[in-house]
Order: C-alpha cells, then structure tokens, then sequence
C-alpha cells in the first residue's frame, strides 16, 4: 500500500469570539495584563520631581511619578477618600504634591496623605494607612515597569530572562545600551482590533511580501515568510544594496557603540510578554508599548530611540522613522481589517497557522494556560 505524502499539519487558531467576547477581555486583563510587569513609560518623560503620568494596565489607571529624591514611585491613580481619580491628565507635573480635585484630600510623591479639609476634627483617621496605594516598580532598558499582581513574578526571570532566551545571548540586548538612548520619535496608534492579533501579527512574516514593500527592500529575507523571530536569535540581514534601516535604503547613523560586527546590517525583534516589542537594529532601537482599552480596541505608543548625541544635533530622523511608521501602518491596517471579521459565522471555529506561522501556536497555547489555571 502506498501512503500519499501529505503537508505538515495545519493548527487552528484561537476561535473568533476570543477577539470580540467583553467577558474573555476582562478574564485576559485580569488574568495576564494584572499579573505580569507591564513597560508602562519612559523613565525620562518624567524628567523633573513631581512630574506624572498615568497609564491603563489591566483595569487599572496607574499613576507613576518621579519623587524628591528622583525616584520613579507607581501607585493606583484612585483617591482613598471616596474614590475619585486622583488625575485625570495623562501627563503633567506638579510642585510638592498631588490634590485631588474632589475634596481636596493630598498626598506627597511618596503616596502619603498629608492634608486634608478638617483633618484635625477627624482624629480617627489614621492616615498612614490611607496613603495611595503603592505599585510595584522596576525600571529597566530605561523605562518603567509596573506589576499589579499582589505577588509579582520574578522581573529578571519573566522579563529580562525572556528577552535574553528570544536572543538567544543574555548580553546581546545589553550591547544597544537602550536604557542610554534618548527619543527621537514617538508617535501613538489607536487601533481597532484585538491585542492579541497585534501581537499575531507581529510574530510572523507570512504577510511582509503583501503589505511590507519598502520592509522587504530593507530585508529580503522577509519576503520568505519567515519572519525573525521564528528562530531562536536570528537576525534578519539587510540586503546588499541598503545603506541603512531607512525607508529608501538610505544610510542611518554610526552604529550603537556597544554593538559587534556579527549584530552589524542586522535586525532582531524580541516580544517580551505580554505587551512590548523590541526591534533593534544597529543605529537605533524601537520599542513598542501596548495597551489593551477593550475586546476591539488597542493603544500602541511607538518610541524610536537614538543616541543622545544625535538627537541633540538635530539630526534627520524621518527617514528612519518613517519605515516603521509605515509597517506600523501596514500591520494595525491588517489587525483592523480582521477585527470585524472575528464575529463572522465564517471564523466561528478559527481560521489555521500555516507551517511558518506555526510558533503563534504557542503564544496561543500560552494565552489558554494563563486563562485557564488562573496563574
Ligand atoms: Fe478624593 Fe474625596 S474623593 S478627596
Ligand atoms: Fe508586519
């Protein structure tokens, strides 16, 4: 008997109501965005003491300010009092403290209540124990990380430790020397789609030959489908004709000081669970931050990062920028014309993973644990 050859197997993807169900996107901020360190904000966009910003993790706004000793301080951005939230800005800065605007109860940049109306006719409230209330924080590749969890997990191990076993070199992402790098862009999407096809899309490159033309110029090997991250660290070459990691193939900047000929004219991309992407390329870096605002609805802020020097010379960017600035384009365009179809009768049951998509099994498969086992 002969037997036919047949192609690798095909595996299914999540089904259509895990992008559009409120009640799985409450289970996933829960369960994941409020369990894990989340990339929350540049720590030098809080430059002064008493600046803030306030971001949404999980459920939770999250107030994060620099205090008067220029240490970065996280606390739920929820008034002890009555509840109000404490700011309503998504940034600003303050003197010596934080009001909030409802009945005036105050509290330092430490998160002590230090003042409120009448206080000296309340002699029960203990105000120690009425401070706001405090949020883990660490502060790596120069930004601030929060974790909501009562317990969190081990930040080298969940985030460090994975970054590195992405790159398959714990000093690999050390040599771009990130936390040094000053901004050279930002720039904000609203997306209408699921965070989770954000991230889908991000692992693979099955789609970079149909809507990354001037990507694949840079990197050809994209235009295979397999995209960098499908192998434990590999770096996508530049094609011969760049010059650099530009929108024409134009020349960047010098390369990142720290960087050795083996990361020259290439490109690495790591995702650090669950909300940040890291792409690096030898003169610059971009990180992405995600931000999960409902089943259908996501925020991304893009940083591109430089040295200092060049920023400070007032440097030409946009050529750089505006490569990733399109692919991010590309890509929330794609998200976005998925979205509405995830109600469809059509992906009731799924769509499939071709083989080069295949390691989004895993992201997948990992989502389903985090849900599932309540860890
Ligand atoms: Fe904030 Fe009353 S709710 S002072
Ligand atoms: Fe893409």
């Amino acid at each position: 008997m002969t037997t036919t050859p047949t192609s690798p197997t095909l595996i299914a993807t999540l089904a259509g109501h895990h992008y559009t169900d409120p009640g799985l996107f409450r289970q996933e901020q829960e369960k994941i965005f409020e369990r894990l360190w989340c990339c929350a904000v540049r720590a030098a966009d809080l430059e002064r003491p008493g600046a803030f910003r306030t971001v949404p993790i999980g459920r939770e706004s999250v107030l994060i300010t620099r205090n008067r000793s220029g240490a970065l301080r996280a606390f739920l951005n929820v008034c002890r009092h009555r509840g109000a939230q404490l700011c309503t800005d998504e940034s600003g800065e303050v003197r010596r403290s934080l009001q909030c605007p409802y009945h005036a109860w105050t509290y330092d940049l430490d998160g002590r209540l230090v003042a409120a109306p009448n206080l000296r006719k309340m002699p029960d409230l203990d105000r120690t124990a009425r401070g706001l209330v405090a949020v883990p924080l660490r502060e790596w590749l120069g930004y601030a990380w929060v974790c909501l969890a009562d317990q969190p997990p081990s930040f080298e191990e969940t985030v460090i430790g994975a970054a590195a076993e992405r790159l398959g070199d714990a000093a690999a992402l050390d040599r771009y020397g990130t936390e040094r790098l000053a901004l050279g862009k930002r720039i904000t999407y609203d997306v209408r789609a699921n965070w989770k096809l954000i991230v889908e899309n991000f692992m693979e490159c099955y789609h970079c030959a149909t809507i990354h033309p001037e990507l694949t110029e840079v990197l050809p090997e994209f235009a295979e489908g397999l995209a960098a991250q499908c192998y434990v660290g590999h770096g996508a070459e530049f094609a011969e004709e760049a010059a650099g990691f530009t929108v024409d193939g134009s020349a960047g900047f010098g390369r990142l000081p720290g960087i050795e000929d083996a990361q020259d004219r290439r490109y690495y991309a790591v995702t650090v669970r669950p909300q940040t992407f890291l792409n690096l390329v030898p003169d610059h870096v971009i990180v992405h931050r995600m931000f999960p605002m409902a089943a259908d609805r996501t925020r991304v802020e893009c940083d591109w990062l430089y040295l200092p020097e060049v920023v400070a010379s007032g440097a030409d960017v946009s050529r750089s920028v505006e490569l990733f600035h399109r692919v991010n384009a590309q890509d929330f365009a794609a998200c976005e014309r998925t979205q509405p179809a995830m109600d469809s009768r059509a992906y009731r049951d799924g769509g499939v993973l071709v083989p080069s998509e295949h390691h989004i099994g895993a992201f997948h498969a990992w989502v389903t644990a985090c849900l599932g086992d309540g860890r």
